[in-house]
C-alpha cells in the first residue's frame, strides 16, 4: 500500500496528505460538537496506510451498530482503540508510544478498555498482552465483527482477543462510517489482502489472504458516496490489478479494468482514482479503460522500490528492469497525460553502489511526479528476514535514501514546472493548509493546486485553474471562470 509515511529522514518533498493524517481521529473534519455525556462513546487513531483508514471506518460503523459514539475527546472515551501497521518498525514504535498515553489515561479513568487493532495486533498476537499489559483488547485485521463481542468480554474482566485472518471476509455488506463528514472525498475498499509474497513486505502475514469484494456492493458503496455529495472515491487494494470477482448467478468475470468502468458510470461528475497498481500486473485493457473515461483519473501510483533486476529479484517482485520500463512506456502512449508515482526502498539485503544507481536512473526514466521513499527496515518472519543478511550500514541506507529524495525532489520540481501555463479542471477539496483566503484541491494526475477564493465556490465543486506558479510539492494558480 501506498500513501504512507513514517520515515524520519524524509524531506518536505513529500508531505502528500498522509504524513498529516497518521494517527487522526476519527472524524477529525466533522464540526466540532459537543459530545453527549450519554451513553459509551469510543475513541479511535489510526496508523499506517490508507487501507488502514478505511478499515477504522468499518470498525466505527459496527461499533455504532451496537450503540457506541464516536468521540474525539480522549478523556470521554470508555473505549480507546488504535488500528495499528506494521509496515517499517518506526510504524510499531509510533504506536508503542501512544499506548504509553493511554496507559496513563486508564490508570486515572479506570474502567477504560484499550484495544489494540490491524497488522500489529495480527503480528503480535496474544505476546502482545505479554508486552502490553494494559491492553484488553487485540483484534486482527478480519475479525471486525467480533468486536462487540471482545468488548463485552474485556469489560467482564478478560482479555478479548481475535486474530483470525478469514479467506472471505471483505466487510462487504458494512457501511463504513465515513472520517471525513467534508464529504467531497472517500476511499471504498475493493479487496483485501495480498497473495504476492515480496520478501521485504510483512503486509500477507498481517493481511492474510486476497480477496475481491462483491463489485456491486462496491457499485452501491460509489452511488451512495455519489448521492450524498461525494465526488471522488478511490478504490483501494493492495494490489487492485488482480481485482478478480465472479457473478455467482450469471458465472460471468469481472476484472479491474471491467471494475473501473462500472464504477465510472456511476456518474460522470464522480471521479474514480484506484490504488495500488503492481507493475506485473497492470494490463493494457486497464490502461484503455482510464484512457476512454474523463472521470478516471490519470494518475497512477506504481510502485517500483528498486530500478535494478537483481535486487527485484531478491525482493521477489516477479518484475525485471525491462518489464516496468515497458509498461511505464505503454501508460505513456495509452494515457499520454497520466502522471506516475512510486514507491521506493533504499539499501535492500545486500544492494550494491551500482544497483542503487539503476533506482536512481528508474527515477529519472519513469519521470515520477512524486514517490514515498524509505529505508529498507527487516522486518520478521518476512521471506528477505529469513533469507538475506540486512547487511547495508544504516549510515548508508539513509545516504542511499537522501539521494534518492534529492533526485525526487528535482525530477517532480521540473514536473511541476512543466504544468506552468496550463489550465486544470480541480475538485475543490476545502480550505488551503496555509491560508483561509485559498483552496485547495486535485488535478485528475492528484497534483495539489492551491488558488485564492472565488465568490460562490465551495468544496464538492469543479472549477478551471490556470497554473502560474509551481514548487516541489504543489502548484498555484488562479481560477479562470
Ligand atoms: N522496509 C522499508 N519499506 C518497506 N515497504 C514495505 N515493506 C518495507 C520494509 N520492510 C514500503 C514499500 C511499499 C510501501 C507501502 O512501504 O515501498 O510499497
Ligand atoms: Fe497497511 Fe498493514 Fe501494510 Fe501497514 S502493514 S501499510 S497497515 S497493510
Amino acid at each position: 500500500m501506498h500513501l504512507y509515511n513514517d520515515n524520519p529522514t524524509l524531506l518536505d518533498v513529500q508531505h502528500q496528505m498522509n504524513e498529516e493524517q497518521q494517527g487522526e481521529v476519527f472524524y477529525k473534519n466533522t464540526p466540532e460538537q459537543p459530545d453527549s455525556e450519554a451513553g459509551k462513546h469510543f475513541y479511535i487513531e489510526s496508523y499506517g496506510c490508507q487501507m488502514n483508514f478505511s478499515d477504522s471506518e468499518i470498525v466505527a460503523s459496527i461499533l455504532a451498530e451496537v450503540g457506541f459514539k464516536p468521540t474525539r475527546n480522549l478523556e470521554l472515551a470508555d473505549l480507546i482503540l488504535v488500528n495499528t501497521c506494521s509496515i517499517r518498525e518506526k510504524a510499531e514504535e509510533t504506536v508503542r508510544k501512544r499506548l504509553r498515553i493511554f496507559d496513563a489515561i486508564k490508570r486515572q479513568k479506570p474502567g477504560t478498555l484499550v484495544g489494540v487493532l490491524g497488522c500489529m495486533a495480527e503480528r503480535l498476537k496474544s505476546k502482545f498482552l505479554e508486552e502490553e499489559r494494559l491492553v484488553d483488547l487485540v483484534v486482527g485485521p478480519d475479525a471486525y465483527r467480533d468486536l462487540p463481542k471482545l468488548v463485552a468480554t474485556a469489560e467482564d474482566g478478560d482479555k478479548g482477543v481475535n486474530v483470525f485472518l478469514s479467506r472471505e471476509e471483505t466487510y462487504a455488506d458494512i457501511s463504513p462510517l465515513r472520517l471525513d463528514s467534508k464529504g467531497v472525498s472517500a476511499f471504498i475498499s475493493i479487496m483485501r489482502g495480498c497473495d504476492n509474497m515480496c520478501s521485504f513486505c510483512v503486509v500477507p502475514f498481517t493481511r492474510g489472504r486476497e480477496r475481491s469484494r462483491d463489485a456491486f456492493s462496491i457499485l452501491a458503496e460509489a452511488q451512495e458516496l455519489y448521492e450524498r455529495g461525494y465526488r471522488e472515491v478511490t478504490l483501494l487494494g493492495q494490489n487492485v490489478d488482480s481485482y478478480k470477482w465472479t457473478n455467482p448467478e450469471t458465472e460471468t468475470l469481472v476484472n479491474f479494468a471491467h471494475l473501473l468502468e462500472m464504477v465510472a458510470l456511476v456518474a460522470p461528475d464522480l471521479r474514480v482514482r484506484f490504488s495500488t497498481s503492481h507493475p506485473k500486473d497492470i494490463t493494457n485493457e486497464v490502461l484503455h479503460t482510464i484512457a476512454k473515461y474523463p472521470n478516471i483519473c490519470k494518475y497512477i501510483h506504481l510502485p517500483v522500490q528498486s530500478g535494478n533486476s537483481n535486487v527485484l529479484e531478491r525482493m521477489n517482485r516477479t518484475y525485471d528492469r525491462e518489464w516496468y520500463m515497458e509498461r511505464i512506456e505503454a501508460i505513456r502512449q495509452i494515457i499520454p497525460d497520466c502522471a506516475i508515482s512510486s514507491d521506493i526502498i533504499a539499501g535492500f539485503c545486500s544492494e550494491t553502489e551500482a544497483e542503487h544507481q539503476d533506482t536512481l536512473s528508474m527515477i529519472e526514466f519513469a519521470d515520477y511526479s512524486m514517490s514515498y521513499m524509505f529505508f529498507y527496515s527487516e522486518r520478521p518472519g518476512t521471506l528477505a528476514a529469513r533469507k538475506y543478511p540486512d547487511d547495508i550500514t544504516l549510515e548508508v541506507k539513509k545516504r542511499r535514501l537522501q539521494e534518492i529524495i534529492n533526485l525526487q525532489s528535482q525530477v517532480s520540481y521540473r514536473h511541476n514546472q512543466r504544468d506552468v501555463g496550463k489550465v486544470y479542471e480541480v475538485l475543490i477539496e476545502g480550505d488551503s493548509r496555509k491560508s483561509e483566503q485559498d483552496f485547495c484541491g486535485r488535478n485528475s494526475q492528484n497534483k495539489m493546486i492551491v488558488f485564492p477564493k472565488v465568490p460562490g465556490y465551495q468544496p464538492g465543486q469543479y472549477i478551471n485553474v490556470l497554473i502560474k506558479a509551481a514548487s516541489s510539492a504543489t502548484l498555484i494558480g488562479e481560477a479562470k471562470i
